[in-house]
This record gives C-alpha cells, sequence and structure tokens, in this order.
C-alpha cells in the first residue's frame, strides 16, 4: 500500500474540521480539491462513478458498489486508478475524515489526463480517482419519507446503455430540473412503449391493487440499482409477491403505491405522479415497511 494512503490524523474533536477530498493520490480540503482541465471526466464525461450510504460511519453495501464500479469500468474499458482494496482503504479514511455518521461517500474515476482526443489515450495513462464523503440530514430525509415525494415523467432520451454508471448525466440533469420546476423531487423516464424504465436518480416500483411489487428487469434499459437487489431480499423475507416486468405510466397513476429506490433516499414513498395521488395520496404501507426493514438485509462493513 503506497504511504499516501496513511497521511496525518484529523485534529482532535471540537476542533473544527474542515471537509477532506481524495485526489489522485492525496487527501486535500474539499475547497481546493480539482481535477486538471484536461481530465477526461471534465473533457468528454469519460468516466464512472458510485454512491454508497454511510450509516454509522461505515459505508452500506460497499462491495456490490465496488464490484457494480468494476463492471461499469469493464464495459468502458477504463483501467482502474488502484487496487480494489486501496480504494477500501481510501473510502473508510475519507469517511472518517469528514467524519460522516451518517450520510454518502462519493467515488469518481474517470480515464485520466491527456491532450483533448476523442480516441482513447495512449495506454498506460493514469485514470482519475476523486472520493468525497458528506454528511446527510437524516431527520430530514425521515420527515420526507413521511410526507412522500411527487414525480413527474418525462420522454426517455438516454443513450441504450444506461446499466452502465457513467458519469454522462445531461438526460438525468434535465430531467430532475424539469421536476424541481414542477414542485416534485424525481422524474420517471418513460420509453416510447409508454412503459416506465426508472428516475433520473433511483429505480422506479409500483405496488398493484393486488399488492404485487412490479419494478423493470434491470437489462440495459436501467441502472442495476444496489438498493434495488438487496430490495428483493427484503421482499422475499416479507413474503410479499414481486414481479418483475416493465410497467406502464397509466399502470402506475392507478397502483395502490409507489416507491423509488437508491443508495441516498433507500425507499422513498411517491405520493403522485403528475399531479394525481396515487392511492390515497399517503407513503404506502408497503413502502414504509420496506424502508423500515431494508438495513437488516444490508451489509454495513
Ligand atoms: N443514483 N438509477 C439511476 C439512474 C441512478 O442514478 C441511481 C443511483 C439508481 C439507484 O441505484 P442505487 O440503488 O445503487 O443507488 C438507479 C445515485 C444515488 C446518484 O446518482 O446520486
Amino acid at each position: 500500500m503506497s504511504d499516501h494512503l496513511l497521511q496525518s490524523e484529523p485534529p482532535p474533536k471540537g476542533m473544527p474540521l474542515p471537509r477532506v477530498a481524495y485526489v489522485n493520490g492525496r487527501y486535500v480540503a474539499h475547497r481546493d480539491a480539482m481535477v486538471h482541465v484536461e481530465d477526461r471526466g471534465y473533457q468528454f464525461a469519460d468516466g464512472v462513478y458510485e454512491v454508497c450510504e454511510v450509516r454509522g460511519g461505515r459505508p452500506v453495501d460497499e462491495r456490490r458498489h465496488i464490484d457494480r464500479l468494476d463492471r461499469s469500468l469493464r464495459e468502458l474499458r477504463i483501467t482502474w486508478p488502484i487496487s480494489r482494496r486501496a480504494l477500501g482503504v481510501v473510502v473508510r479514511e475519507t469517511i472518517r475524515r469528514n467524519r460522516v455518521r451518517y450520510g454518502i461517500v462519493y467515488l469518481q474515476i474517470s480515464r485520466g489526463v491527456a491532450p483533448r482526443d476523442h480516441a482513447f489515450p495512449p495506454a498506460g495513462t493514469p485514470s482519475s480517482l476523486v472520493v468525497t464523503a458528506k454528511s446527510l440530514d437524516a431527520a430530514g430525509n425521515e420527515a420526507m419519507a413521511a410526507a412522500g415525494i411527487a414525480v413527474i415523467t418525462v420522454p426517455e432520451n438516454r443513450w441504450p446503455r444506461v446499466d452502465i454508471k457513467s458519469i454522462s448525466l445531461l438526460p438525468n440533469v434535465l430531467a430532475k430540473q424539469a421536476a424541481r420546476e414542477a414542485s416534485a423531487r424525481e422524474a420517471w423516464f418513460v420509453d416510447p412503449s409508454g412503459h416506465v424504465t426508472e428516475g433520473s436518480s433511483t429505480n422506479a416500483w409500483i405496488v398493484t391493487r393486488d399488492g404485487k411489487l412490479v419494478t423493470r428487469p434491470a437489462d440495459h434499459s436501467i441502472l442495476r440499482g444496489v438498493t434495488r437487489t438487496v430490495l428483493l431480499e427484503v421482499i422475499a423475507a416479507q413474503g410479499l409477491t414481486f414481479d418483475e416486468r416493465p410497467f406502464t405510466v397509466e399502470e402506475a397513476y392507478v397502483a395502490r403505491e409507489a416507491f423509488v429506490t437508491s443508495a441516498s433516499q433507500i425507499v422513498m414513498p411517491v405520493v403522485s405522479i403528475d399531479g394525481r395521488p396515487v392511492g390515497n395520496g399517503a407513503p404506502g404501507l408497503v413502502a414504509s415497511a420496506l424502508r423500515r426493514d431494508f438495513h437488516r438485509h444490508a451489509e454495513i462493513g
């Protein structure tokens, strides 16, 4: 292990703690954390990322997130910047230096820094690695889950490989902004056949009138959410019926419940879609029970 992973201790408890980011081998003040203008992440959005929840100061489902990161890197032929084991050390150290108890850790790897040229840089160009961690407002998140969120629907306009967790997120950015402007928290993409693919940063679920959970199969048309994967175990443990198939917007309008899943929101009830109330317009019992039990099934390391 290289010694840049073992730098000085953070200030003692009680001292003001500036945020710290890991950038290409160094822990630096977050406000000065920068990548080169010719970083391919900046020039071409040529990179991948992961977001892990942090609970009790520990990353949640890290193994699955790093497995997915490895898959994204392989699909795009980007090399690992450091070993998988070293990345685990950096993740923990970044959480520790920022004293995050509850929040998220963000990892981004790009194809590195090289003179601008669309084709890959010369072999041996090191890929870039950035890791940041930030605290989230647990009470605020719980209040949001207790109230539920509104979603809108927008046409699917992303590339056909959204199973890769790429940092190229322009359609997602525009969709999320459209949601904000409609006083909603999330936008669901709808494919040309009228079926929901997923949210701009979440997977989409409904509970049908007869109590079946429905979410789209994890093919190339959605990101295989780690939260989605773990939730399948929670669903099995609760003895619920699960139907993995695409669902239409019309089905969602008349569903008993709807919710979204992601590492930062876990299970977030949806109480309105395109301005129409879902069920009785309040968070559903199924979504709330899944949210309550989720962390019994997650790996917290
Ligand atoms: N978003 N679909 C999309 C398009 C996403 O961006 C995400 C995650 C998910 C859910 O994946 P997971 O359960 O592994 O978090 C589905 C992260 C949180 C983000 O971009 O911030």
